[in-house]
């Protein structure tokens, strides 16, 4: 109900109602997070729940918009794992792709979901940094929002190291994530609600939020910069290929707002040295 009302205030074009319906929101976002960690609040199964009704729509979409030409034109086979597939909406894209897909992730809210709205895809639960699959496996890895919630530089080590393991020679592992961008409070993204006080003048892996305005799903995610991140991958094991901002266009059926300026997402074409 409480949602219902913030989303049909939201949807207003009176700037006085956009505002009060924003300083609404923040205050119900507050007061439904008192007494949870960061954490808690992620992975819980009502975040689960919620995050499951979010597809690929919106400012989302724009995430997976070049991922079929990058796809086309870098994988080689179709044996694909979907690293930290959640509720599944990134492993029903890869699928609709003609790839052979299993999804994998390290919490059980998410999977039940997963497997809930898609029963005939193999899913599978892992440990943080661990991929349950033998060395030189797969043609292909994609992963969608994992390595923005991953809290610590040893862990993304862990990961894209394991990543690397189960890969294929020259296999190919795209990687979507939140651009430097994504969290700033001056934005104003057309899915995603990013005007918190934590999102100040944040440095290299400090705790940053974000909610999905659509469903009220929140996830507290972790700045890595684009240095962090190139270091990364070079360092453990990738070439990088390409890097992509994607940027909102006109005529896309959705009204971008700053998606047109500013790309919220980086996109990485990695293949396995
Ligand atoms: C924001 S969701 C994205 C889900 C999906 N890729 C998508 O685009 O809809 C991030 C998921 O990554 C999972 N995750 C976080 N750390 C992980 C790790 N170290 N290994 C595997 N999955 C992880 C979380 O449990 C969560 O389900």
């Amino acid at each position: 109900m409480k949602m219902a009302f913030s989303l049909s205030f939201s949807q207003t074009n009176n700037p006085l109602k956009k505002k009060i319906s924003s300083i609404f929101l923040v205050a119900i976002l507050f007061l439904t997070s008192i007494g949870h960690s960061s954490d808690e609040i992620s992975y819980s199964q009502e975040n689960a729940k919620k995050y499951a009704k979010f597809g690929i729509e919106g400012t989302s979409w724009l995430s997976f918009r070049d991922i079929p030409f990058y796809v086309k034109k870098y994988v080689k086979g179709k044996k694909t794992l979907d690293l930290g597939c959640g509720a599944g909406r990134s492993t029903r894209f890869l699928t609709a792709l003609g790839l052979d897909v299993v999804g994998v992730d390290i919490s059980e809210q998410y999977l039940k979901e997963a497997v809930f709205i898609d029963p005939k895809t193999h899913f599978f639960l892992s440990e943080k940094g661990k991929i349950p699959s033998i060395e030189n496996s797969y043609d292909f890895v994609f992963s969608s929002f994992v390595l923005i919630m991953i809290p610590t530089k040893e862990e993304l080590k862990n990961t894209v190291k394991e990543v690397c393991r189960i890969l294929k020679k020259e296999g190919i592992f795209i990687v979507i994530t939140g651009s430097e961008e994504m969290h700033s409070i001056d934005k104003k993204w057309l899915s995603y609600e990013t005007s918190f006080p934590e999102n100040k003048n944040p440095k290299s892996g400090d705790r940053l939020k974000v909610m999905i305005k659509k469903v009220g799903a929140i996830f507290y995610d972790y700045n890595w910069l684009e240095d962090d991140y190139s270091k990364l991958f070079t360092s453990n094991g990738f070439e990088i290929l390409e890097t992509h901002h994607p940027l909102g266009k006109d005529n896309e059926g959705y009204a971008w707002s700053s998606e047109k300026e500013c790309s919220p997402y980086i996109v990485y074409v990695l293949k396995k040295k």
